[in-house]
């Protein structure tokens, strides 16, 4: 089924940003160490792996919508301690929950109610990985002088 360009060309977009948060999240897992590592880095991975499912499922759809789906991860935030990986992962979080609010503008505006649709379960998890630094940064907060 053909789709809409516009709508095609920001999947492909969102696409990008999930393939370059699976591999900071998977950088974060490998590289990350410090006195917290143990609890923190188990999250990476989950939360990369949760990334992967949302690029599974906006790859399929574009490739539904007779589009090509991507392979060019968007901008990868590496290096640091444990905090200024955390502090990238929630930047890289907030960044996908902007664009993809428009996306879904975009897709009711055409019509695209299952591209919407899926989009907005994919922010639902973004609000809940945002809202996971968000809590350990603040737990953390007291410790940022030590670390
Ligand atoms: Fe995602
Ligand atoms: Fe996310």
């Amino acid at each position: 089924m053909k789709g809409n360009e516009k709508v095609v060309k920001s999947l492909n977009a969102a696409l990008s940003m999930e393939l370059g948060a699976i591999l900071q999240y998977l950088h974060h897992h490998w590289t990350g160490e410090g006195i917290e590592s143990q609890t923190i880095l188990p999250i990476f991975k989950q939360i990369g792996m949760d990334e992967m499912r949302h690029a599974g499922l906006i790859a399929e759809r574009i490739n539904f919508l007779e589009g090509d789906p991507t392979l060019a991860p968007a901008k990868i935030r590496k290096y640091g301690d444990l905090r200024k990986m955390m502090q990238d992962d929630l930047a890289g979080e907030y960044d996908a929950i902007n664009y993809y609010k428009k996306v879904i503008k975009l897709c009711d505006e055409v019509g695209d109610s299952t591209s919407r649709l899926m989009m907005e379960q994919i922010l639902t998890d973004e609000e809940r990985h945002a809202d996971i630094w968000e809590t350990t940064l603040a737990k953390h907060k007291g410790t940022k002088e030590k670390d």
